[in-house]
């Protein structure tokens, strides 16, 4: 039976769309910037997640994903997205589930026996096999990295998804307004490490190799889940009590075990200060929202992405300065999510101002820093602070006219209703998907409409407002 079931599977899979499964049977978020992503109305609390790299340093992977799903509405299809290698076989609440692979829409589509309906939750798991799908982004291919060994010998994989990679290694409800908690196993061969984001809960030996597993018990979207598989070392440091309610964090970061022995030690300078970062930030922004920080350090020439509780860090962007805006953003697009990829500013302004606070920490005159990042936007084009296409998504705008849009409020209220507020919009957002104009709401209600006006004249002038505003 589940053999017909299986059968049935990779049969649809080859052929046009399946009698029962209209292909628009489900309703994509209605993103700005990527409307086709994610399911209105599908809430997925958890992925279980086991993948195992035979051959680290191809694109070759195996995986099994449990899905626990919820809905908002009614659900009579459920559509994830989807690029990644062939699925052999799909399964609802434990039986073998009749699927299709939509390849043109990017959806792996299944019709549950019954609706899913708002009070029930049910299990979708997916197993799959073959070579992981990048997405190519701007100047880059998003998603599963494959860094081959030097002579062919070892290599590395990891994940570097935002925006839309996800999708191309594991079947997913891709939009980070849906966050959701992670447990991670992965198996490689015996001389590899593997980490992932959250904690080590633990690591076994089998015939395959190792396998390593990992929990992420706070929500997180899923282009901000890390895996890492090389050669690495791992340095532990001792824990940092600014997590919840005092919370000591863990902190571990991997450094890759074939770094030539000058390039290591110098890799290594900007990591030692980690638990200072995390003491500077959670003295702006309230407690760390996971139990562990650190860094995985990568061999190729990508920039650095804010991975939940480990960093992504290229050995080339290893800098202080790197190092905080990446660690920002755990409170500022890992924890406090956005509710449409257009407001991306909310992640890169906040981690951007980051960097200026950190400076200011080591005596360096903020105001300079925001007058160097003036300088930089200004005589060049410029746009509200929501952008209105993919292009525009992590350009200067995103990054320094929003870091100064906060600058600017910071200079209005001063440094304690500004640390207020910065604490207030965590609060108030984590785990929630957040908007300009939920901030701007905020924002009113805590400092008043001044302040507010001051935000949206940042947000909203089609120039580049005056970097102070004119005393009143
Ligand atoms: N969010 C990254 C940063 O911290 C920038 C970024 C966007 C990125 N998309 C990426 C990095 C894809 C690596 C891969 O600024
Ligand atoms: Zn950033």
């Amino acid at each position: 039976m589940a053999l017909a079931a299986a059968l049935l599977g990779a049969l649809l899979l080859s052929a046009a769309p399946a009698p029962g499964v209209p292909a628009a049977s489900s309703f994509p978020i209605g993103d700005r910037i990527y409307p086709m992503l994610g399911q209105a109305g599908l809430d997925v609390r958890h992925y279980d997640l086991d993948l195992t790299v035979a051959r680290p340093g191809t694109l070759e992977l195996r995986g099994e994903v449990t899905l626990t799903l919820a809905a908002t509405r009614p659900l009579a299809a459920v559509a994830l997205d989807y690029l990644g290698p062939a699925v052999q076989e799909v399964r609802w609440n434990g039986a073998a589930q009749a699927f299709t692979l939509d390849r043109a829409a990017g959806k792996l589509r299944v019709v549950p026996p019954a609706p899913l309906r708002p009070s029930e939750t049910a299990r979708l798991s997916v197993r799959y096999a073959g070579l992981a799908v990048q997405t190519p982004d701007l100047s880059l291919l998003t998603g599963w990295q494959a860094v081959p060994g030097a002579g062919g010998v070892g290599g590395a994989n990891y994940s570097l998804s935002e925006p839309v990679g996800t999708r191309g290694f594991m079947p997913v409800n891709d939009h980070p307004s849906d966050p959701a908690t992670f447990t991670v196993r992965i198996t490689v061969p015996a001389g590899y490490t593997a980490a992932a984001s959250g904690l080590e809960t633990g690591v076994v030996s089998g015939p395959a190799g190792h396998t390593f597993t990992f929990e992420q018990a706070v929500p997180i979207p899923a282009y901000a889940l890390a895996i890492h598989i090389n050669r690495f070392v791992r340095v532990d440091s001792a824990p940092v009590p600014v997590g919840v309610g005092g919370a000591a964090v863990v902190r571990r970061d991997y450094f890759p075990a074939g770094l030539p022995p000058r390039v290591a030690e110098s890799v290594r300078a900007p990591y030692r200060r980690t638990g200072e970062m995390l003491e500077v930030l959670a003295g702006w922004f309230g407690p760390f929202p996971f139990a562990a920080h650190g860094s995985a350090i990568v061999e190729s020439p990508v920039p650095a992405l804010e991975t939940a509780t480990l960093n992504t860090m290229p050995v080339r962007s290893s800098s202080e300065r790197v190092l905080v805006h990446e660690t920002a953003h755990q409170w500022f697009g890992d924890r406090v999510v956005l509710a449409d990829w257009s407001d991306v500013w909310l992640s890169e302004g906040f981690a951007t101002y980051a960097e200026l606070l950190w400076a200011q920490a080591q005596g360096q005159d903020g105001g300079e820093v925001a007058a160097g990042w003036y300088a930089r936007l200004q005589g060049r084009p410029t746009r509200p602070l929501a952008a209105t296409s993919a292009e525009e998504l992590f350009d200067q705008t995103a990054y320094l006219r929003g870091a100064l849009a906060l600058h600017a409020l910071r200079t209005e209220v001063g440094d304690v209703a500004f640390r207020g507020w910065l604490r207030s919009y965590v609060a108030v957002f984590s785990g929630q998907p957040a908007s300009t104009a939920g901030l701007l709401a905020l924002t009113r209600r805590e400092l008043g409409v001044r302040a507010e006006a001051t935000l949206r004249l940042w947000a909203e002038s089609l120039t580049l407002p005056p970097l102070s505003a004119p005393p009143s």
